[in-house]
């Protein structure tokens, strides 16, 4: 059992849940994620680190509500304990002195990028984030992003945004602005990892996605992770879930995200009482 130290809303639908694991919160680096269940009968899920105290002894992640897991975690309070919590897992994201990197990030994964954030700043690097989101109230931790970064450019649907529209559709104007991106980090939902992958595609520059397949032990043994990348099969719990977002088979990532739809809805239902429209 693991006691939830702050469960918060950041903006709607994405909340923030810090837990008591010193253990984690000892070994965390940038780029790693927990496996947790809010109760026994949860399926086990993962989240990015976004963040974690060593001396508190405290681990940080930020969710988006899109189904049943993810809506039970947002019913916890403070002092209510998780079923349970492992990690940290997956590869540490590859941290250098890489020049100018862009960090494009959307619902959850400006939460998820914001560890590694802080140690390319560490490391020297010009920061820029390319943060996507419909309107901009649903921006979060602005004010963490700029401690760390030299630009903040936001993509959203509002009218008078700096581009309104996708950050995928900003990158290639933001990479003629700075006259050169050494490397591009991407997190947040599947379409904008592929669309962020295909927009530097053609500009040759180097893009790491955080691959979010589904997972179930998140430890390489169940295989639910398995994904194609350059043409050889891996396992995002314990290959990834860093990839060079330029080798991903995205169409079968896309068919394999989607193979529980039925069951999530059914899910969904019975947690909310009620029955299939
Ligand atoms: C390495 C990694 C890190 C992630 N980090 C975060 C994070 O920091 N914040 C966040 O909000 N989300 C994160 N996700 C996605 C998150 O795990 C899913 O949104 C969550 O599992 C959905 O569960 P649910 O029951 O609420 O929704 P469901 O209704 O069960 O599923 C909704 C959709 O979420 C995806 N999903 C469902 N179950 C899983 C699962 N076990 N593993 C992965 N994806 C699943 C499927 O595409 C599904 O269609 C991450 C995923 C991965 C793989
Ligand atoms: S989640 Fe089981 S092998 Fe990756």
């Amino acid at each position: 059992m693991t006691e939830v130290l702050v469960r918060s809303r950041l903006v709607p639908n994405i909340h923030l849940i810090r837990l008591r694991a010193p253990g984690i919160a000892r070994a965390c680096r940038p780029g790693q994620f927990i496996m947790v269940m809010a109760d026994p009968e949860s399926e086990r899920i993962p989240l990015s680190v976004a963040d974690w105290d060593a001396d508190e002894g405290s681990v940080t992640a930020v969710f988006q509500i899109v189904g049943t897991s993810t809506r039970k975690l947002s019913g916890l309070a403070a002092g209510d304990r998780l079923h349970a919590c492992a990690g940290p897992l997956g590869r540490p994201s590859e941290i250098g002195a890489f020049g100018t990197v862009l960090l494009v990030a959307g619902c959850y994964g400006l939460a998820a990028l914001h560890p590694a954030a802080r140690e390319l700043r560490r490391q020297g690097n010009r920061l820029i984030l390319l943060a996507d989101v419909k309107s901009r109230p649903l921006l979060y931790w602005e004010d963490r992003y700029r401690r760390f970064c030299d630009r903040i450019v936001l993509a959203s649907r509002d009218p008078g945004a700096a581009f309104q529209t996708y950050a995928s559709e900003a990158v290639a104007a933001v990479a003629a602005e700075e006259g050169r991106l050494d490397r591009v980090m991407v997190s947040g939902c599947a379409y904008l990892l592929a669309a962020v992958s295909e927009a530097t595609r053609p500009l040759g520059i180097p893009t790491v996605v955080s691959l979010n397949p589904i997972m179930v032990d998140g430890t390489g043994m169940c295989g639910a992770c398995r994904c194609s990348v350059g043409g050889s099969t891996r396992f995002a719990c314990v290959d990834g879930p860093d990839f060079d977002g330029h080798q991903v088979d995205w169409p079968e990532l896309f068919r394999r995200r989607a193979a529980y739809l039925e069951e999530e809805v059914r899910s969904l239902c019975r947690f909310e009482k009620e029955s299939l429209p």
